[in-house]
């Protein structure tokens, strides 16, 4: 039983953007991506795949190549890794149709993100989550075709910031309303 208390945690997660120069161990990339598959899916359809990018060149190539236009210079400064979050839309276009293709993938494979984000700071990690890319462009890098998409990067590292809670959340009041 964790003892931790889940609001707290939900409230000192933070993305992290300044990463030491320290390699992560392959077991707890296997953690992270372990944590990422236990999350819920459609009909339980997993449709994620997870691409986990290792050699620094290509991580080198798919930040310029792909993300540099979109404001992610902070990247270049050390990303120890990147895992390319896909998804297989196959069996869930069988499943549901479009419904399945246009959103139940897109929330399958958001859900394994979160959980991924949520574990790594348990095993001394920070992360990412990178939506703003080419996509185009990091399919070709990384040899991937129909039925596979990348839907988000991660970055993965060690911290090199600690940053305290966000505290720039929007009040419920503005969010939330009550259907009685
Ligand atoms: C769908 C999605 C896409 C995101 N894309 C990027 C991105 O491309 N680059 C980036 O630096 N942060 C990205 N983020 C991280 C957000 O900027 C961050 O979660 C937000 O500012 C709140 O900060 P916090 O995660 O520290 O609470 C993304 C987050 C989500 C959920």
């Amino acid at each position: 039983m964790c003892t931790t208390d889940i609001f707290d945690f939900l409230q000192q997660r933070r993305s992290i953007r300044k990463y030491k120069d320290k390699e992560v161990e392959p077991e707890k990339i296997e953690r992270l991506l372990e944590a990422g598959v236990l999350a819920p899916s459609a009909g339980n359809s997993q449709p994620w795949r997870f691409k986990v990018i290792e050699n620094q060149e290509i991580i080198e190539q798919l930040i310029e190549e792909t993300m540099s236009a979109y404001n992610a210079t902070w990247m270049s400064k050390g990303t120890p890794k990147l895992i390319a979050v896909c998804g297989n839309h196959t069996k869930i276009v069988d499943k549901y149709g479009e419904r399945g293709k246009d959103l139940y993938i897109i929330q399958d494979t958001a859900a394994a993100i979160q959980n991924i984000l949520l574990t790594a700071p348990t095993l001394g990690l920070g992360t990412c989550w990178i939506g703003a890319f080419n996509e185009k462009k990091a399919e070709e890098i990384l040899n991937l075709n129909s039925p596979l998409r990348i839907y988000s990067f991660i970055t993965v590292g060690y911290p090199k910031e600690k940053l305290g809670p966000r505290t720039s959340r929007k009040d419920l009041s503005e969010v939330v309303s009550y259907i009685k």
